[in-house]
């Protein structure tokens, strides 16, 4: 049975938030709202917990979890280095969308780390997840509250839809505001590298800590884990279109076609279905996963969706575009 709670973020019941507490301090499965997307969250250290998570998932076992904290000083039961550039950032960024990877300290169970001699660790800003982490009274591990394979879930409906009957627990906390993961940035080696695009952009952090690499698509294998994986796919193929008002051209007869696109109704597009994103990649990415998803609600066979810009946030949403077309991106 999974339980259903809701939780409103500007005045958090904590009797009611107890309830989840109690289920992640008896090691079960809390899927819980966060300003990027949903996770579904474990106590880090119980293995067995947090094995329960890649089964309820079907997340495959090679793919480790990042550890959601409540406090800065934790970071301290995670690392057995601590760089002068993880306390910068963190400072700067933390609570927010940022991962970082750090060489791990003995104790954290393997589960959570696929066996690496890194841990991924984040403190988020979302006031729901934050009470949960205290309450819970352990850093809770944790990856999106999808199945594996599907788009990350931006709202409890999305987690209810993929998750009833395989968790314990379900927090309704409304919508992700920032829609996308976090950036996974890694702090192990000589120099800081992302391996995940998100909401706290490389530029953003060099402005902190200087050098930071993002090699865009890396070629050969993937250093995050998870990276190899198809992800965010809807069961609609999608082509990403640098000039969405050409979407015609591509346009395939007896297709229900669906055109995502910012200032949709200045485009005028004769599709199926227009989804409209706004007027910049902020609200994009607000939306995408959404949107995803409801195209396939909606009964779409190809989504158009208009290319982002090539910098700040438009960056991130770029590669999960690129992930969910399987690369197909047609640019001008
Ligand atoms: O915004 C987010 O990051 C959300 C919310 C719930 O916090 N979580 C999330 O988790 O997106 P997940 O598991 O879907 O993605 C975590 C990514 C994966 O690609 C994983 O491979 C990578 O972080 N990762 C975790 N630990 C790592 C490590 N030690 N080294 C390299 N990559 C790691
Ligand atoms: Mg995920």
């Amino acid at each position: 049975m999974t339980k259903i709670i809701k939780i409103d973020p500007l005045n958090i019941d904590m009797d009611l938030l107890s309830q989840a507490a109690d289920v992640i301090k008896h090691g079960g499965l809390v899927a819980f709202p966060t300003e990027t997307v949903y996770g579904l969250g474990a106590d880090t250290f119980n293995a067995e917990a947090v094995a329960n998570i890649f089964r309820a998932k079907g997340r495959p076992m090679d793919n480790p979890l990042i550890s959601h904290i409540a406090d800065i000083s934790e970071i301290e039961r995670f690392a057995r280095e601590i760089p002068d550039s993880a306390i910068k950032l963190a400072n700067e960024f933390w609570g927010g969308p940022l991962t970082i990877i750090l060489k791990k300290k003995n104790g954290i169970p393997d589960a959570v780390t696929a066996g690496l001699d890194t841990v991924a660790v984040r403190l988020p800003s979302h006031s729901v997840a934050n009470a949960l982490i205290k309450l819970s009274g352990t850093p809770i591990a944790a990856p999106s509250a999808n199945l594996s394979g599907s788009p990350s879930p931006t709202t409890a409906q999305h987690c209810i839809a993929d998750l009833t009957g395989r968790v314990d627990m379900i927090i309704d906390g409304g919508n992700s505001m920032i829609g996308i993961e976090s950036t996974v940035v890694d702090l192990s080696g000589e120099v800081p590298v992302v391996l995940r695009p998100g909401g706290i952009t490389p530029e953003d952090m060099r402005s902190v800590i200087g050098e930071v690499i993002y090699s865009g698509e890396i070629e050969g294998a993937p250093r995050c884990p998870g990276m190899k994986y198809t992800h965010y796919s809807p069961e609609a193929q999608v082509i990403v279109l640098e000039d969405i008002a050409s979407f015609e051209k591509y346009r395939e007869n007896g297709k229900k076609t669906c055109v995502i696109a910012k200032n949709a109704p200045k485009l005028n597009p004769s599709a199926d279905i227009v989804y409209d994103v706004g007027a910049d990649d902020r609200e994009y990415a607000a939306r995408l996963f959404y949107l995803l998803r409801k195209a396939d609600e909606d009964g779409a066979d190809v989504v158009f969706a208009e290319l982002p810009e090539n910098h700040g946030i438009g960056i991130a949403l770029y590669n999960r575009l690129y992930k969910s077309a399987g690369g197909r991106v047609i640019l001008k």
